[in-house]
């Protein structure tokens, strides 16, 4: 009897790994733009010659593909991608959502995976910011479809003069912003050069981006701007810094001035499986910072000066939330 339920065991531990699987499949067909090179039916043959690619390991990789349902095996025997495929996860798409799967694939699942070692070792790995740095401003990009509406209503109810979006990634936000309202006077401020430059060839002229720490920065104009975004930035600062973000935000504000934060939260009724997973992968960087939970962003914002006004789930899925705080002192 017990063999049978250990079999039973492995059995659930297969059919659970499907997703992983299918997540793989699309990853891989993503990496080498596989997706779009089977757009038209094409044997296995003339994909690899054309490309260059190995015929044996593309055919497995199909193999998987018809099972997961991301391919079609036509009578002829030629293969077909399945359109959603071709348009969600292939780099050429506007639609692509592929820069999510490296995000997970060589960011995320490398370093759950690491666990056993940094348990036992004591130890934390580095973030590598260069190297990721365009990927996780690409995926937070697809964030702002949830986000910026909301945004928008917040700038058309407190009709700012001036918001500075601190780590502005790609300058999504700032963007929608100055199309929206092209009278508000706005900034932007990114660490990362590359990152910082993309966004400035994105905003042209009419938008300042500094390349820097937004710490420097923001010194500069104490009292001075009505609205401060920081979206998708509080992991970079620790739990023991956060009060002072908070303290540095509010000096940069004007009385009754508003910040947006956008994050995922722990503690939160949805989500919580996905918030959890990326909170033990922000703790296994020794220069990445665990998620707050909601009570400690209202205690941070109090410390600071700041109420909440208003917190809005974005993606339930993920835990995460759009917070608005006003200052009240
Ligand atoms: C996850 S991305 C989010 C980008 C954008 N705010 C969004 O939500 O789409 C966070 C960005 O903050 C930048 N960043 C992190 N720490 C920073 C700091 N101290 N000063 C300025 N930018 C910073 C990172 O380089 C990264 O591009």
């Amino acid at each position: 009897m017990s063999e049978i339920k250990r079999m039973l065991q492995a059995r659930n531990w297969m059919k659970s790994n499907e997703n992983f699987l299918t997540t793989w499949h699309a990853h891989v067909g993503y990496k080498l733009n596989l997706f779009e090179h089977f757009t038209e039916s094409k044997t296995v043959q003339e994909v690899a010659e054309k490309y260059d690619l190995d015929e044996t390991l593309l055919e497995r990789w199909i193999e998987v593909g018809l099972e997961v349902g991301h391919l079609k095996k036509k009578i002829s025997g030629k293969i077909k991608s399945k359109k959603k495929m071709v348009k969600y996860a292939s780099a050429n798409s506007d639609e692509s959502v592929g820069i999510l799967l490296r995000e997970m694939m060589e960011l995320h699942i490398p370093t759950l995976l690491e666990y056993p070692n940094l348990i036992e070792s004591k130890k934390r790995i580095t973030y590598l910011e260069d190297k990721f740095a365009d990927v996780v401003a690409e995926t937070s990009t697809l964030l702002e479809k949830a986000a910026v509406t909301p945004i928008l209503k917040r700038i058309k109810q407190n009709n700012p003069a001036s918001i500075i979006d601190l780590g502005c990634g790609y300058g999504g936000y700032l963007k929608s912003i100055q199309s929206n309202f092209p009278d508000i006077q706005l900034q932007g401020v990114e660490l990362n050069k590359d990152v910082a430059r993309m966004a400035s060839s994105r905003l042209g002229d009419q938008v300042d981006v500094y390349e820097g720490d937004l710490i420097d920065y923001i010194e500069k104009f104490s009292g001075k701007v009505d609205m401060v975004m920081a979206h998708n930035l509080l992991y970079y600062f620790p739990k023991e810094d956060r009060e002072n973000l908070f303290k540095n935000i509010a000096g940069v504000l004007n009385k009754k001035g508003t910040v947006t934060f956008i994050t995922p939260v722990m503690g939160a009724t949805h989500g919580q499986t996905f918030a959890t997973a990326f909170n033990s992968f922000m703790t296994a960087h020794e220069n990445l910072y665990p998620l707050p939970t909601m009570n400690e962003l209202k205690q941070d914002g109090k410390a600071a000066g700041f109420k909440v006004t208003s917190t809005k789930p974005l993606i339930r899925e993920g835990s995460w939330y759009l917070v608005t705080l006003k200052k009240v002192k």
